[in-house]
């Protein structure tokens, strides 16, 4: 038998929690073979509703569940945690400003930064879903001085399956059939979903579709997709953001497969012109463990001004954040 690892998930309690604590018990974060240990955070109001899934966890008697705790202390919350899925988020309320909406979740990931730095395991891996995503990560990264920066990363994983899901039915292709797409920059409506490196059934997927479909269909149906979930379901992306959360990480311990890439933001080390701390996204294979960016990769004049945009905003809120004194 192998030692249980220790699952941190934030606002377990939340739509994308109950979409994402089933699939971590049932195996299919870490693999058939990985026992797990949940621990639940929550805030106060929270934590009942997060007794409740727990209790319909247990029901479900799912044989890889080595223990479930609930707690509303940051500190408790990753003590020992292996992996950390940071899902609880301030969200931007009516009339909020960017400012405000910053300083309420820098409130809330600096402290947790400081509790993964306290009392996390050595080989801690943090996923940020709670939006705004990569800035949330930079700043929980920043307030854990002692655990390298690498383990920090933010989810552009639903933008990827979006992006690979709309170039499938594009082309009339199943999605397995698409390799190497990239979603480039900010988990935001400036994020860049590139097509010029992907292939479908090894033919260049730009080749297939014409520059107006890609500019004023593909793009943004991509970057708006977000919004229009909530337009037909009147609540946000639960279970798709809880299956890319899977994902992501499941790639990140198990590593990709050598014939295609995926995308995830990770900290910059100044590839593609990305200023070096940023935690922007890239087209990145997972080896040994380690998020790697594919390196050498040709970008058109086109590609270039939406990646620029993005990461620019990426740099105005670590701006921001770093105004607040927040980082
Ligand atoms: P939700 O509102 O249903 O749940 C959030 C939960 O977090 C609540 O139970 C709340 O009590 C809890 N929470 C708040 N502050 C907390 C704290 N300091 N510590 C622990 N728990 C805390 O929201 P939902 O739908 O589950 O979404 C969560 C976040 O994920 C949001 O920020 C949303 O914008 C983001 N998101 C990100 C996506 C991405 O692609 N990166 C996709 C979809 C959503």
């Amino acid at each position: 038998t192998t030692t249980p690892v220790n699952v941190t998930v934030t606002g377990a309690a939340g739509q994308i929690g109950y979409a994402l604590l089933f699939r971590i018990a049932s195996g299919q974060l870490l693999g058939p073979d990985t026992p797990v240990k949940l621990r639940l955070l929550e805030i106060p109001q929270g934590v009942k509703a997060a007794e409740g899934t727990a209790m319909e966890l247990d029901d479900c008697a799912f044989p890889l569940l080595a223990g479930i705790d609930i707690f509303d202390d940051p500190k408790q919350g990753f003590e020992g945690a292996n992996v950390a899925l940071l899902v609880g988020a301030r969200p931007r309320s009516k009339g909020m400003e960017r400012g405000d909406l910053l300083e309420a979740n820098g409130g809330i990931f600096g402290p947790q930064g400081e509790a993964i730095n306290a009392g996390a395991a050595d080989d801690i891996r943090v996923l940020v879903v709670g939006n705004p995503a990569n800035t949330n990560a930079l700043i929980a990264q920043q307030h854990a001085p002692d655990v390298p920066a690498e383990r920090f990363t933010a989810m552009t994983r639903l933008d990827h399956n979006r992006a690979l899901s709309q170039l499938a039915s594009k082309t009339g292709a199943p999605v397995s059939a698409i390799k190497n797409l990239t979603i480039w920059g900010n988990h935001s409506a400036t994020q860049y979903p590139d097509i010029f490196h992907a292939t479908v059934d090894g033919k260049n997927a730009a080749e297939l579709v014409d520059q107006s479909w890609l500019e004023s269909d593909f793009i943004p149906t991509v970057a708006k997709r977000g919004a229009a979930i909530i337009e037909a379901r009147g609540a946000s992306s639960a279970a798709s953001a809880a299956n890319a959360a899977i994902d992501h990480v499941h790639d990140w311990v198990n590593g990709t497969a050598d014939d295609s890439w995926t995308s995830a933001a990770i900290v910059s080390d100044g590839s593609y012109g990305v200023p070096e701390g940023l935690i922007s996204s890239f087209p990145v294979r997972a080896k040994g463990g380690k998020w790697e960016i594919v390196q050498g990769l040709e970008i058109s004049e086109f590609s270039r001004g939406k990646i620029d945009a993005s990461v620019n905003e990426l740099v105005e809120e670590r701006d921001a954040v770093k105004e607040l004194g927040l980082v």
